[in-house]
């Protein structure tokens, strides 16, 4: 490629980034299921907590984790991977449609510290255009794989940074009940919980989470309604871990 292209190519990109940072985090489109959800007058004083999940959405899996959290009326974040969307675009469509909130995990799962301006584009804004695409909607929160990012990564995120404040580490033994007794523990107002959507043990994990936890009082909302109980707007390129009632 020639210079002044190169050059163009970088221009329009940083434009592209730019117009993307212009717009503020907006949730929902109007009537949408999760707005209408906490349209509502009352909001019941919580305990909060949000379910994440990272990595999917997988076939054998995601359907099983949604079937359970339907039938608990329970709703939760998506952190997807593009290349993960690819054939399972009916899915992604269906967590939408059933409320649950859908999130960027990057197109490959790339660090977001090691990007240039060029590769968080595909990684990021085109992950976001396919979200787009398949769900109409155009705001996305972003979690960064491996939770690594750098300034720059703030800067280009034109998204809220979502981390996590609990963490039981599915990945590492896939036991179910080690992990459920890691997360009812440590459990309290306001965390966010990071589980894989992408194992069988995370999913039963995740469900008896649900049940153990809603038997102690809680409520599970998405990340976008854990900010709206806490009456905070979450804000691009701001990192956030949990959302305890102090926060609100
Ligand atoms: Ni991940």
């Amino acid at each position: 490629m020639s210079n002044w292209k190169k050059r163009l190519k970088a221009g329009a990109l940083a434009l592209a980034a730019l117009a993307l940072a212009a717009v503020p985090y907006s949730p929902k489109p109007e009537g949408g299921a999760q707005r209408q959800a906490l349209g509502g007058a009352k909001i019941p004083a919580g305990p909060y907590v949000a379910l994440t999940f990272d990595d999917g959405p997988k076939d054998s899996t995601t359907p099983v984790l949604l079937d359970g959290l339907a039938r608990r009326g329970v709703h939760a974040t998506f952190f997807v991977i593009g290349e993960n969307v690819e054939g399972n675009e009916l899915l992604l469509q269906r967590m939408e449609g059933e409320g649950h909130q859908i999130g960027l995990h990057t197109y490959h799962h790339k660090s977001l510290d090691r990007l240039n301006a060029a590769g968080f584009y595909a990684e990021v804004d085109q992950l976001r255009a396919t979200l787009t695409a398949l769900v109409g909607r155009e705001a996305f929160m972003l979690r960064p794989p491996y939770g690594m990012m750098n300034a720059a990564t703030q800067a280009r995120a034109a998204a809220p940074i979502i981390l996590w404040s609990v963490d039981p580490e599915d990945w590492s033994d896939r036991d179910t009940a080690r992990q459920v007794a890691a997360i009812v523990d440590k459990a309290q107002d306001g965390d966010i919980i990071l589980l894989h959507d992408i194992y069988p043990a995370s999913v039963e994990t995740a469900l008896q989470v649900v049940d153990a936890l809603m038997a102690k009082g809680f409520h599970f909302v998405t990340v976008e309604q854990l900010f709206a109980v806490r009456g905070k707007t979450p804000e691009n390129g701001t990192v956030y871990r949990k959302l305890p009632p102090s926060s609100g």
